[in-house]
């Protein structure tokens, strides 16, 4: 089915996850969505995020998804029941795929989770991680200055190895031995984060397992695009509510391919 998938996020995060379901499933049709003008979800309510997705997802609906990620795990964490309840169409977030690989990989049942205020706050990794295992310990820390430095383009600086110091020495006490990324931006400090929380500590990639569990729902639902890549190009396109410059600078960066379009969305209105 060559319909696009829906992907969003709260801004410009939401493309690491992006650039995995280009590698793994080169051959979708992908529409993103970035709320760039109300940015950021991490300190907002559940009213709120839920109010703001609700909105993005019946703009995507507008492009004929086949089916739909929330990239972002703020709105993963506080959203993806009542977007579920809403439409029929497949909803994937990233908190699940994340927590099932953390669960998979932890030998010590000790699992280290940062993420946004409001993610770690709604406590949605540890129910997944209890369901699956009773037995697993969790230790959460938001880390709130790291999507700033991201967008900040700071992503190896000293300030960062400074900032991702002090955050991450409180978990170095208990015996983690996989740390959930539970963010959008953090895949992209993983060097600095891997240095400082040390080597035994498995890194889990939420952005990475949930392309993974998206190519195996679509292919569950025969939904994925048959169609090869010789046979047809898949086309990216790229919506946002505010600040086009910076997005198509900030995707270039992340991406492995050039953005040289996006535009803009009145997300409001929906
Ligand atoms: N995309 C958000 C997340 O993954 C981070 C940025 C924000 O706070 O909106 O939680």
């Amino acid at each position: 089915m060559n319909a696009p998938i829906g992907v969003f996020d709260s801004g410009v995060g939401g493309l690491t996850v992006v650039k995995e379901i280009m590698r793994q499933l080169p051959g979708e049709n992908l529409v993103y969505f970035g709320d760039t003008a109300r940015v950021p979800y991490g300190s907002k309510s559940k009213n709120t995020v839920c109010k703001y997705s609700k909105q993005i997802v019946r703009f995507l609906q507008t492009k004929q998804v086949k089916a739909i990620v929330i990239a972002c795990n703020t709105a993963s964490a506080l959203a993806l029941d009542e977007i579920r309840e809403e439409i029929d169409i497949p909803v994937m977030g990233v908190v699940e795929p994340g927590a099932m690989m953390a669960a998979n990989t932890t030998r010590t049942n000790n699992i280290g989770i940062i993420g946004t205020e409001s993610t770690i706050k709604s406590g949605i990794y540890n129910k997944f991680l209890h369901k699956i295992n009773p037995d697993i310990t969790v230790v959460s820390k938001a880390c709130p200055l790291f999507v700033p430095l991201v967008e900040e383009g700071l992503w190896e600086d000293r300030v960062t190895e400074d900032i991702v110091g002090r955050y991450l020495h409180e978990l170095k006490e208990y015996e983690i031995d996989a740390l959930i990324l539970g963010c959008t931006h953090y895949p992209l400090l993983r060097r600095v984060i891997g240095q400082e929380i040390g080597e035994d500590v498995k890194l889990v990639n939420p952005a990475y397992e949930t392309a993974k569990s998206l190519k195996l729902l679509l292919g569950e639902k025969n939904l994925l695009n048959t169609m090869s890549i010789e046979e047809h190009e898949p086309t990216y396109d790229y919506f946002v509510s505010d600040g086009v410059d910076k997005f198509i600078s900030f995707a270039d960066d992340v991406l492995s391919c050039h953005v040289d379009h996006a535009e803009i969305v009145d997300i409001e209105s929906y």
